[in-house]
């Protein structure tokens, strides 16, 4: 059993269930956060169906707004589209807190060409709009919704970059208890390579025909 609540902002969406399947079996409490309740509390029967029955009751749907109060991390998986919206909308509730984003600057059509926001990455943008007082970690940027909701082991390691280093080991922690290695990858000026090879490997899934290229930190014994 894990202590912290973890609020799951666009946890209604493909990657946020993904994210929820495999806190839920290692013991954290989850809240998927939705800008409706009924949204959320359909995503919330849809995991119970997909997790054992001993924790079902670890798992709640409510707004973004309470999601995020009630939780001790919250964590982001929007669209670049509305994420600086959703930024503002949860900023009150993240005061004193650790928000994880997961958000990719994809502009479609584009997906499989990298695109820089004008302040440098996501998770800078992230920092920038939710102020000092939170700590921001990303991460999981490289690993698709299919294999976090499948059971087979993933080929694929995270990087995790964030405000600073306990944060950051925060973060290499929620990685492994989704069943992956992740590294300490630095400040979050150095998110914008974990968020542009999710372009890159959109590019190798299309041209070699698959759906889970992923990559591997090597040289290092653990
Ligand atoms: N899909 C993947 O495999 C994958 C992999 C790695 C990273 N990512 C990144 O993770 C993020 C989420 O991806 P996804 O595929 O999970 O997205 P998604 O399923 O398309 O959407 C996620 C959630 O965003 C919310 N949303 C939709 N329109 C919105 C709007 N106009 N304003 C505010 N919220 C809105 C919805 O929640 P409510 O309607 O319930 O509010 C929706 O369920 C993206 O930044 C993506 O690049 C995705």
């Amino acid at each position: 059993m894990r202590n912290e609540k973890i609020a799951i902002i666009g946890g209604t969406g493909k990657e946020g269930k993904g994210l929820a399947y495999r806190w839920l079996q290692a013991g954290y409490n989850v809240i998927i956060g939705s800008r409706s309740t009924e949204k959320a509390l359909q995503a919330v029967m849809g995991l119970k169906e997909l997790v054992p029955s001993e924790i079902k009751q670890n798992i709640d749907g409510k707004m973004n707004e309470a999601a995020s109060e009630e939780a001790d991390i919250i964590v982001i998986t929007i669209p670049f589209a509305f994420h600086r919206d959703i930024l503002e909308t949860i900023k009150p509730f993240a005061q004193g807190k650790v928000v994880l984003d997961v958000t990719v600057p994809l502009v479609p059509p584009k997906v499989s060409t990298v695109q820089i926001p004008y302040n440098g990455s996501a998770a800078l943008f992230a920092q920038d709009i939710l102020g000092e007082n939170v700590k921001v970690i990303s991460a999981f940027q490289n690993i698709s919704f299919e294999l976090l909701l499948g059971d087979k082991p993933i080929e694929c390691d995270v990087l995790v970059c964030g405000t600073d280093k306990a944060t950051r080991e925060l973060g290499v922690r929620l990685v492994s208890d989704v069943g992956l290695t992740g590294w300490d990858a630095g400040p979050l000026e150095n998110s914008i390579v974990a968020e542009g090879l999710t372009s890159v490997l959109i590019r190798i899934n299309k041209k070699y025909g698959s759906l889970s290229a992923g990559i591997r930190i090597t040289g290092i014994e653990k």
